[in-house]
């Protein structure tokens, strides 16, 4: 199969409508990642979707949809507290989990009773989900527990073969995943970190948790458990205190004769070579922006990547520092 890159336009979105009708899948721009969408009322297309990405099948995915669609279609939206969410962040980089009514098919969310809604942002993504008009079930469009992509060559490096058509709509400017919150109990519960903050929805909703699995509890964010976001090259992780460390590490691996990058925020570049730092930046957004274009930079320059975990540990940052422990993870 040969796959096109094709700027947003009305011959390319007449072309992605098809697809999507004939049960196949298409790349798309949001302002987090790139996603894989397909009809997610058509269950061999959703079981497309897993085959292509070698996803594990008990783990669910986000439908997407345009931001005058009604949600009340896909699931029972019974908390005030809800609505007061969506008035705050939506359009954006916010999913919500619902208790699902059985539009979408069962796949969708593997057989849980619950379903997750994004309604993106990305003007091109509005356009897109207008256009298709059907919820699109969409996982990030990379390889099962490859990197994220932030951009149309990133989706075409992993998927190049496997698709027909990635709708290009430049680099995503969040550059981290949404934040997946349910919103199905009394209060809300942040299952994954994202842009949008636990600190910034406990500020509209009056209270949020973050979830953390018991030992031994079944997930209720199945994603959670896997290995994910991991570049190709070997990678190693330090603890913000542990610079020296780091630094250590860097020069015994250097004189070994090994290619090594550090991947860091700011502050801590000066103790590294300036030729081999993998910047990501100062503010919480620049560091959440450049996150996976750098490791999709690491992978293609290193043999190894020296990662320093940055400072900040809160708001936006535990999605960043989320994502960096998972790609950096031993499997
Ligand atoms: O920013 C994003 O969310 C991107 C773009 C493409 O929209 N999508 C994305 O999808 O990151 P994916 O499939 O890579 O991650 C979906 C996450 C997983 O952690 C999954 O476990 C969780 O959402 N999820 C989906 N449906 C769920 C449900 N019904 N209950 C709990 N967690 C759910
Ligand atoms: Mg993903």
């Amino acid at each position: 199969m040969v796959t096109h890159i094709e700027q947003i336009g009305e011959a390319s979105l007449s072309r992605a409508k098809a697809i999507l009708e004939e049960g196949g899948a298409v790349a798309f721009p949001t302002e987090t990642v790139y996603g894989l969408g397909a009809d997610a009322r058509n269950d061999a297309a959703v079981a497309g979707i897993y085959r292509i990405k070698g996803r594990p099948s008990d783990n669910p995915l986000i439908v997407h949809v345009h931001k005058d669609y009604d949600i009340e279609k896909l699931v029972y939206d019974d908390r005030p507290y809800a609505k007061k969410l969506r008035e705050a962040f939506l359009p954006g980089p916010l999913t919500l989990v619902y208790r699902s009514c059985g539009a979408v098919c069962g796949r969708v969310s593997c057989g849980l009773d619950t379903l997750a809604v994004r309604v993106p942002s990305h003007e091109g993504a509005q356009r897109f989900l207008r256009y298709v008009d059907m919820p699109v079930a969409a996982p990030s469009a990379n390889i099962s527990k490859h990197i994220s992509p932030v951009s149309a060559e990133h989706v075409y490096e992993d998927l190049n073969g496997r698709i027909e058509l990635i709708l290009d709509g430049g680099r995503c400017s969040g550059g981290i995943e949404s934040t997946v919150c349910d919103v199905t109990g009394e209060y809300p519960v942040v299952l994954r970190s994202g842009l949008v903050s636990a600190e910034m929805i406990a500020e509209v909703a009056g209270r949020c948790e973050i979830y953390v699995p018991k030992s031994g509890e079944q997930v209720r964010s199945p994603g959670m458990k896997y290995k994910h976001y991991a570049p190709k090259c070997s990678t190693k992780l330090f603890d913000a205190s542990k610079v020296q460390l780091a630094v250590d590490e860097f020069k015994k691996l250097t004189a070994k004769g090994m290619n090594v990058y550090v991947l860091c925020e700011e502050d801590v570049k000066a103790f590294f070579p300036k030729e081999k730092v993998l910047d990501l930046g100062e503010s919480e957004r620049e560091m959440a922006a450049n996150l996976y274009e750098l490791l999709h930079e690491g992978e293609r320059l290193a043999d190894i990547l020296i990662a320093v975990e940055p400072k900040k540990k809160d708001g936006i940052m535990a999605g960043v520092i989320n994502r960096l422990t998972k790609a950096c993870a031993e499997e």
